[in-house]
């Protein structure tokens, strides 16, 4: 019998738009005490017109991820609140388009910034929430690009990898306290993530850059496939219920057909043939 979700504390990260947002939205309306945090709180709106159109309620508070202050500021406000929490999604995260050559160091490790120790920012300070109850659930966005890389993205793949190895660690940590840490590993949906909040290499549209005309190639196709891409974003956060509610969820969870055929192939194929199948599927009209 799946578990009663009602009253349950939630904290997000995130929430201004996309998964966040909609996840927010959802378990409020499945009577979650929802916290959603945002870092720029002039952004709230969407997510209240959301609650309001769905029902119930959610508290917001200012938290980004990548500065300790506001993480501390936020946490020490729900625990003097609630005491606890009973489950924390780290979901707030941002793309990096751009071949290696054509990234800065600094962009690199601003992707991983938020990624990475954003992640490990939020739940640094709430591990102690959960350990002092000997229960609580991490659920972690990470990506298919979390598993399979592609070329022009190996920054975001490589925050997210880190996160993959990050989360699978501290399962092992965390069990012995009664804490769950999981995984989500979405194929593409179309959020901000790809139009609004895309963020490219310093040198991706510099027309002198070696990798200009496959940067332009790559982009456009990606474009077309993120354009062509009709799942629908509420996949998340029902997922997101349903390993709330689970009493033994599994730990890495994909929620679209496309990503879990590229995991089993991934898995059962030698890389060679893996990675020739990835070069034509994505270079095939590729003319230099
Ligand atoms: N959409 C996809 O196809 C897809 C696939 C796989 C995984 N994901 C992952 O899903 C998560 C959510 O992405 P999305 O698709 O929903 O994109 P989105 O609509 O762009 O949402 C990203 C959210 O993260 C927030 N954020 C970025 N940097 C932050 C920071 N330093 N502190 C706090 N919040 C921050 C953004 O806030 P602002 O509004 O302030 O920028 C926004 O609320 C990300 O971790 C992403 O990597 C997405």
């Amino acid at each position: 019998m799946p578990k009663s979700i009602e009253g349950k504390i939630v904290l997000i990260t995130g929430c201004s738009s996309g998964f966040g947002l909609h996840t927010a939205a959802h378990l409020a309306s499945r009577g979650c005490k929802v916290i959603a945090t945002m870092r720029n709180l002039e952004k709230q709106n969407a997510l209240l017109n959301e609650v309001q159109r769905r029902g119930g309620t959610v508290e917001v508070l200012q938290l980004d991820v990548t500065d300790k202050t506001t993480v501390k500021e936020a946490i020490t406000h729900i625990a003097a609140k609630y005491g606890y929490v009973d489950v924390l999604v780290n979901n707030a995260g941002c793309g990096l388009g751009g071949f290696f050559e054509d990234l800065t160091d600094s962009e690199i490790r601003q992707n991983m910034e938020t990624n990475f120790f954003g992640v490990q920012n939020v739940t640094r300070e709430i591990i102690p929430l959960m350990r002092q109850r000997k229960k609580g659930k991490i659920i972690n966005i990470s990506s298919v690009s979390g598993f399979s890389t592609s070329p022009a993205f190996g920054a975001y793949n490589a925050s997210k990898w880190a996160l993959e190895a990050f989360s699978e660690s501290l399962r092992y940590e965390l069990k012995l306290f009664g804490i769950d840490v999981l995984l989500i590993e979405p194929g593409v949906y179309r959020t901000k993530i790809f139009y609004e909040n895309a963020h490219y290499a310093h040198n991706f549209d510099n027309p002198e850059s070696p990798y200009y005309p496959v940067s332009q190639y790559l982009k456009k196709k990606m474009t077309e496939h993120v354009e062509d891409c009709h799942k629908d974003i509420e996949e998340i956060p029902l997922l997101i219920e349903k390993l709330i509610r689970a009493a033994n969820p599994s730990f890495r969870n994909i929620p679209d057909i496309e990503s879990k055929m590229l995991y089993i192939l991934r898995r059962i194929l030698p890389f060679s043939i893996y990675s020739w199948i990835i070069h034509k599927t994505l270079f095939s009209g590729y003319r230099p």
